[in-house]
């Protein structure tokens, strides 16, 4: 219930205009965002990239309301690549459809989408797409396959394993060799098209990861890459030990080397995890969201955990 209320409020608009504007939720905020500005973004990419980790950027935003919005997007999209470049970074981009004006032009987003794949290419750069809500689902599939079809290799899905559809749409990407992010799912879907219980999701996320190993098996060697920003077919992300280790076993059993698949974790959960996985050999990447546009993707980690609740209620009495 409390998870259904917290993804509610992070579309509610009054809600983010009063958060928003108090010092406490981004003392508790900032737990979980690099920063507000792509410096610090940077920085905190400098940090991660010193331990031997790698990392995505994601300048966030969402749901845009008007295509001007949408261009500025781009804008600063194209030149966080540029600073990826100068600064020497190992990371790569993810980007959200809805920022690029998805629900309002999808033959915009598209071209939007084209134009951070172009300048990603020109500084040997991939771009992750997100995965939003499901009535978003195919339309993105779509048009991540016809960026492929155009000759883009710079780019990657993510696949959510609380969706019955997924095994389908995993089978068709991994049959195109388009990468693939398998998370379990941060948004409210309908018990008719999502696993309500998180028990079967869990389980359903171990068969697509298998799946997932299995297909990258057949695929042969890893395509030439720059070593820290392009990731290999298979990246799992997840927190959950549980289904690390089953993801481990799986890849071992199939024999895969640890550089083909990648784990994948948010920027300030379970740094521990990072560490340990990164020590033992796996390539490990750090999700890392900036900028002001905060407010949707703190409320959904709310939403993930009841006792990031009661860090952001104590962040309230912190002076
Ligand atoms: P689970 O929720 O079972 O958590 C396992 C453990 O992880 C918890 O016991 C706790 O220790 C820790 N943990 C998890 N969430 C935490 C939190 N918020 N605060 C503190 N600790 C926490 N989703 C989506 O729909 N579309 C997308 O494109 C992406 N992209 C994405 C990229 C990356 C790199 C990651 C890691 C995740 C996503 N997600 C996502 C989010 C994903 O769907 C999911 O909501 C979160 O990863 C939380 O689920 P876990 O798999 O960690 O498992």
């Amino acid at each position: 219930m409390l998870r259904g209320a917290f993804i509610s409020l992070s579309r509610a608009q009054w809600a983010q205009r009063w958060i928003t504007r108090k010092k406490f939720a981004w003392r508790a905020a900032s737990r979980f965002i690099a920063g507000e500005t792509p410096e610090e973004a940077v920085l905190a990419v400098q940090r991660l990239n010193r331990e031997g980790i790698h990392a995505t950027l994601d300048n966030l935003g969402e749901n845009t309301e008007d295509l001007r919005a949408a261009a500025s997007a781009v804008e600063e999209t194209l030149l966080i690549l540029e600073r990826i470049k100068q600064h020497g970074l190992n990371s790569n981009i993810s980007i959200k459809l809805t920022q690029l004006g998805l629900d309002l032009d999808v033959e915009q987003a598209y071209q939007n989408m084209l134009s951070i794949l172009s300048k990603a290419r020109e500084t040997q750069n991939f771009v992750r797409v997100d995965m939003e809500d499901s009535s978003i689902t195919q339309v993105t599939l779509n048009l991540i396959g016809r960026a492929w079809e155009e000759g883009f290799r710079n780019l990657g899905a993510v696949i959510q394993a609380y969706l019955y559809r997924s095994e389908e749409d995993i089978r068709q990407l991994v049959e195109r060799g388009i990468p693939i992010r398998l998370v379990k799912g941060a948004y409210k879907e309908p018990a008719a098209l999502a696993y309500p219980r998180k028990r079967d999701v869990d389980l359903h996320f171990d068969r697509l990861c298998e799946i997932l190993i299995l297909g990258s098996s057949l695929q042969g060697s890893p395509r030439t890459r720059v070593a820290g920003r392009f990731p290999p077919l298979v990246a799992i992300a997840t927190h959950d030990e549980n289904r690390i280790r089953r993801a481990v076993s799986a890849a071992e059993k199939a024999g895969l080397p640890r550089e083909a698949l990648e784990f994948q974790m948010l920027y300030g959960i379970r740094r521990d995890l990072q560490h340990e996985l990164a020590h033992q050999g796996y390539p490990v990447r750090v999700y890392v969201p900036y900028g002001t546009h905060w407010y949707p993707y703190f409320m959904r980690r709310l939403a993930e955990r009841p006792a990031n609740v009661w860090f952001f209620v104590s962040n309230l009495f912190h002076r």
